[in-house]
């Protein structure tokens, strides 16, 4: 009969346990799914267990060599924040001042403020010092609870510079210890080089795609559809050298007008919509449609004080899974935890805190085409968050603060503060 039990725990022995946790699973479509007294066990950085303490296979010690006490904390599956542009030159913090004497986001681009800013500080950064001013934002996130992390493209806007951008992203991964998923959002603005030859410029990004896509540094594509962006014509020829390649599509749409964004985005089976404040209900339910997620931005819509919502009642009614984002850029939303972003999505939008919770989690993992996290369940990631909190609300709840006990990415313990 001993000899059972040791053969047994031979055969299930892990990297790590966690025990003496409060779960927050997100299994099931609703509810937290709470496990109190609940473990955690893991080897080869994926979730071989999580469930009650009570039904682990062996004792802990039994199980694997690491046994960390989780000392009564809440766990979460790692935060998923699956829209930003962390990478990125400079600041606008003047662009901020001006906002509030009344100068508006697109007076600023068409001034020849706004995105080509950040372009020129962008450009005039080597890829040392761009790095060495991104990874402190992207720290940021992951010390809030941050374990996947999407990193946009997007203030280079020439192959060189885009490439550099993507090389820095990927190099805050390794840096970080966390998944790193980047974009390539070459359609983000009109560079000064290429003034009235937007198609022409369209043509180049459309080039230098399969180039970055080779390197390895593309995992999917975006565009700024807008009428400070591109229209949907030129969207759409990106999107069809994206499909070639096999390359997933999102979509900033709809941001400050309704211009058929999340429709055109849904068309091409893309992964999400994002911020969507002037989507129709003909867009919603093309995303529906599409399984397309709605990744909401309240960053943005808060820092540009909007007033027009995101058809809210429409995603529900639908069944459109809704994430949520920092967007954390330089102009609309300098906005550095996705806690933050959690909160700012209950108070303006009205999410319940369960749901900016799904939004930061399960729906941000759809939003990446990432069904191997956003839960706590054996087969997952194990990328989980012990909390300092006395409910799971409190992740809403709190504007800001220090929360985390520690987060753990593949197992790894890569933020504590303990
Ligand atoms: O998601 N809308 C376009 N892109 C960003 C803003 C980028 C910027 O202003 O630098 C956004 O809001
Ligand atoms: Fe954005």
């Amino acid at each position: 009969m001993e000899a059972a039990v040791a053969t047994e725990a031979v055969d299930v022995r892990w990297d790590g346990v966690l025990v003496n946790a409060r779960l927050v699973t997100l299994t099931g479509d609703a509810g937290y799914g709470v496990i109190e007294d609940g473990a955690l066990g893991w080897r080869d950085g994926m979730l071989a267990f999580a469930g009650p303490r009570a039904t682990l296979p062996a004792a802990p010690d039994a199980l694997a060599d690491e046994v960390v006490d989780a000392q009564g904390d809440w766990v979460t599956p790692g935060l998923i924040d699956c829209h930003t542009h962390v990478v990125f030159g400079g600041d606008r913090a003047g662009e901020f001042e001006q906002r509030l004497q009344g100068a508006s986001y697109e007076e600023i681009a068409r001034a020849g403020g706004g995105i080509v800013s950040t372009v020129r500080a962008t450009r005039e950064a080597d890829e040392d010092e761009l790095f060495a001013q991104s990874l402190p934002r992207a720290r940021a996130l992951r010390d809030d609870g941050v374990t996947t992390l999407e990193i946009k493209s997007g203030y280079g806007l020439d192959l060189e510079n885009e490439r550099k951008m993507l090389r820095v992203a990927r190099r805050i991964g390794g840096e970080l210890g966390i998944t790193i998923r980047t974009t390539f959002l070459g359609a983000h603005a009109l560079p000064p080089e290429y003034a009235g030859r937007a198609d022409d410029y369209i043509a180049a990004v459309c080039a230098w795609l399969p180039t970055l896509h080779a390197e390895g540094l593309v995992d999917a594509v975006d565009a700024f559809c807008e009428r400070i962006g591109f229209t949907a014509a030129q969207t759409q020829r990106v999107f069809e050298t994206a499909r070639a390649l096999g390359l997933p599509v999102k979509l900033h749409a709809d941001q400050l007008s309704d211009g058929g964004g999340a429709a055109l985005v849904a068309g091409f089976g893309g992964l999400s919509a994002d911020h969507v404040e002037y989507t129709s209900e003909a867009g919603v339910a093309a995303m529906k449609r599409a399984g397309s997620v709605a990744v909401l931005l309240p960053g943005a819509f808060h820092v540009l004080r909007e007033t027009t919502l995101p058809p809210l009642d429409a995603f529900r009614s639908h069944g459109v899974p809704m994430a949520v984002a920092t967007d954390c850029n330089p102009g609309t939303s300098p906005l550095q935890s996705l806690r933050l972003a959690m909160s700012l999505a209950c108070t303006h939008f009205r999410l319940t805190p369960e749901e900016a919770l799904r939004g930061a989690t399960v729906h941000a993992a759809q939003a990446l085409g990432m069904p191997d996290r956003g839960r706590l369940v054996a087969g997952q990631r194990a990328d989980f968050v012990r909390w300092r909190i006395g409910q799971p609300a409190q992740l809403a709840y709190w504007l800001g603060g220090d929360l985390v006990s520690a987060v753990h990415a593949g197992g790894r313990a890569v933020a504590t503060d303990l």
